[in-house]
């Protein structure tokens, strides 16, 4: 009985272990930037690698990642562009994804902020904050810059100026909601001590005390008026939730919190880790807790900060022309080659430069080398003094023990690394099995062992090289999926491939039937492929700038355009004449006029964006076409009743719109 009474309890355990091996984790996500280039794609791959290490461990896995795209400078873009926010967003997000399907990055869920599951969740965690007292509504007293339209704290000014634009700052006060950050310092530090692994790398915790923790925290702006494209505050509409509230929500509104159906979220809540990049460790890391304490959820485990890919030593920027794409690299040589010197140059926590000459340097050293002639000797050797087959071990000699050892233990210390997201010194160790066992060749020499016809010696050692590859080819499944496949193909591997079996010795049949297939990394001549990488580089460059101008934003607005209306539709658009009487500065927006308009009998007050292209000279006087039915809305303060028209083109060029000969202001437009 008591036996028994053990093994129900011993299997009720397992079944708990079994439950709990779940695993979430997150990439940030990104802005719709038009091309990712390679250092956007290095958070999405590590994570990728992360998801499929996990899930060779045995854990259920659950990879969030996504596209932020409200905020004020979409925006602008879109309205450059001639279109609707949404509209630019989505053929961007369609461009994303397609990177994302070329660098087969194996996400659970891509979250849109403009999904509406996620947009009806983060209105009711702000409305829960509301009603409990996290937020409320006050004004914004602070300074601020009129061409950046935004409000800086004193202490972040940059000699009393703007700290983005470097130009004067005024004092300005505008009604908005706050969240109560303030008083989190204190749990927020308490909870870095308690968990000292949640900020990693180390050195990003002490610059989050150091900078914003230790002199205590202000409470958070968390509501604009000065745009409108992104979540309405459901009790306040004038008002829209600050960017980072709607994008940090994502990591538990992707998982339905907030939603009908939350399954999800109660499976794989809190996140193992959030993967981002050094310079937004401080959302996750202050914001996104407090948020999550505010809402008593739990808060993730970790956050690890990586640094930035450079080019050539100096940051990557589509402006200064100085991109690489991912797309030339993986066309050429693969996205092994592409993932594995990503994950193995640079060191996860810093910043590295990214070196074409260093990437071909890598990929004829580390790849063609040592890996690929390990895999292509071996074959050939076994199908040149076996038929093919592998052999079984007759003969072991003491120096067999010490590749055993390197082999049967790299897995433990990939680990060990992979627990550390050390990606390059895991890939290090897998290297270092991959190293000696080339050199076992050297010192064994299977060669003269056929000559010598030391049959017994020569199969022991032609299996221990193939047991070795079939060890490399589990280790390196993660981070190199395709060659890790193709060496097991030629190994004469079939069936699952589980990482518990990388660490022991001998699992390899006898009689195995090896495959020779193509040479998996061929050398190549560095100069060559330079000048090869360079030029589909560039060229892309180009074709990308010129599609900024033609192809990419006209096939938009194609899309756009086919959405017809009917006649009742549009008539439901009010439009008239009017004629411009007065025309002011706004006193708060530097790009805005205020405009007194007749129409007919009646005046009334329009707030328009055409300061840059208009003087109040040009417009007085003159009689432009209104939308007048317009709901009234306040533009940074100041009512605007209507609309004026123009029309503007794909340079950026505006023209107010009019009737081509005179005629009485109030004039209806049908
Ligand atoms: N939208 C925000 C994140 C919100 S998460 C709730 C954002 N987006 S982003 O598109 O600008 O950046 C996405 C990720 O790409 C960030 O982790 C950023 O650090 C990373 N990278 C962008 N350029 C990079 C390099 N040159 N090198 C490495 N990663 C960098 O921030």
């Amino acid at each position: 009985i008591r036996f028994d009474l053990n093994f129900i309890e011993f299997y009720k355990f397992s079944v708990t272990v079994n439950i709990m091996k779940r695993f979430y984790l997150t990439t940030p996500i990104y802005y719709p930037s038009d091309n990712l280039h390679i250092g956007h794609t290095y958070t999405t791959v590590a994570a990728d690698v992360i998801k499929k290490f996990k899930k060779m461990q045995g854990y259920d896995v659950y990879f969030v990642t996504g596209t932020d795209e409200h905020g004020q400078k979409i925006q602008e873009i879109a309205k450059k562009n001639g279109l609707s926010p949404k509209a630019y967003v989505d053929k961007i997000v369609a461009d994303i994804k397609e990177l994302w399907k070329v660098l087969e990055i194996d996400y659970d869920t891509l979250i849109r902020t403009t999904d509406t599951y996620h947009e009806k969740a983060v209105q009711k965690i702000f409305t829960e904050l509301y009603e409990k007292g996290e937020i409320y509504k006050s004004t914004y007293k602070g300074h601020y810059c009129t061409p950046c339209e935004a409000f800086w704290a004193e202490s972040q000014l940059v000699d009393g100026k703007c700290p983005d634009c470097n130009r004067e700052v005024h004092l300005a006060e505008e009604e908005a909601y706050f969240f109560k950050l303030s008083k989190y310092r204190d749990r927020l530090l308490k909870f870095y001590e308690e968990n000292p692994d949640f900020i990693q790398p180390e050195s990003r915790k002490n610059e989050m005390i150091n900078n914003f923790l230790k002199d205590g925290l202000e409470d958070l702006c968390v509501s604009r008026t000065s745009f409108d494209w992104g979540i309405k505050v459901p009790f306040d509409p004038a008002h829209v939730i600050y960017v980072w509230i709607d994008a940090l929500a994502c990591y538990i509104t992707a998982l339905g919190y907030g939603t009908d159906d939350d399954e999800k979220f109660k499976k794989y809540w809190p996140a193992n880790i959030h993967l981002v990049g050094k310079e937004i460790v401080r959302f996750h890391t202050i914001i996104w807790p407090a948020l999550l304490m505010a809402l008593d959820l739990e808060i993730p485990k970790k956050v690890f900060g990586h640094g930035w890919i450079l080019f050539e030593d100096d940051k990557m920027s589509k402006s200064k022309g100085n991109v690489i794409y991912p797309e030339p690299i993986i066309e050429l040589y693969g996205i092994d080659a592409f993932k594995y010197f990503l994950l193995r140059e640079f060191s996860f926590g810093q910043d590295g430069s990214f070196h074409r000459e260093k990437f071909l340097q890598r990929l004829n050293s580390d790849l063609a080398n040592d890996l690929g002639n390990l895999v292509s000797r071996t074959v050939t050797m076994v199908e040149k003094y076996n038929e093919g087959l592998v052999p079984a071990p007759v003969e072991e000699e003491d120096l067999d023990n010490s590749l055993k050892d390197i082999a049967i233990n790299a897995a433990g210390k990939v680990e060990d690394y992979m627990d550390k997201l050390n990606f390059s010194q895991a890939l290090e160790e897998i290297w270092k099995l991959i190293r000696r066992t080339n050199k076992y060749i050297d010192e064994t020499t299977p060669w003269i062992l056929a000559k010598e016809e030391k049959k017994d010696r020569l199969d022991t050692v032609l299996y221990n090289l193939s047991e070795s590859l079939r060890i490399i080819s589990i280790l390196i499944k993660p981070y190199m999926e395709k060659t890790s496949l193709e060496i097991r193909k030629q190994l004469g591997l079939t069936g699952d491939i589980l990482w518990e079996d990388a660490k022991a010795w001998g699992k390899l049949q006898a009689g195995t039937k090896v495959e020779k297939g193509n040479i998996i990394f061929p050398r190549l001549d560095i100069q060559k492929e330079l000048a090869k990488l360079n030029e589909a580089n560039d060229k892309l460059i180009q074709e990308r700038s010129k599609g900024k101008k033609g192809s990419k934003v006209e096939d938009v607005k194609k899309e756009e355009e086919v959405q017809e209306i009917t006649i009742d539709e549009f008539a439901k658009v009010q439009l008239k004449v009017a004629e411009v009487l007065a025309c002011e500065n706004h006193p708060k927006a530097d790009r805005l006029y205020v405009l007194k308009l007749k129409l007919g009998e009646e005046e009334r007050q329009v707030v328009s964006g055409i300061k840059e292209y208009y003087s109040p000279e040009d417009l007085v006087g003159k009689k432009v076409v209104v939308v007048t039915n317009l709901k009234p809305v306040k533009l940074r303060g100041v009512e605007s009743k209507g609309m004026i028209l123009a029309a503007e083109d794909s340079e950026g060029n505006l023209s107010l719109v009019s009737t081509l000969e005179d005629i009485a202001s109030g004039a209806t437009i049908s």
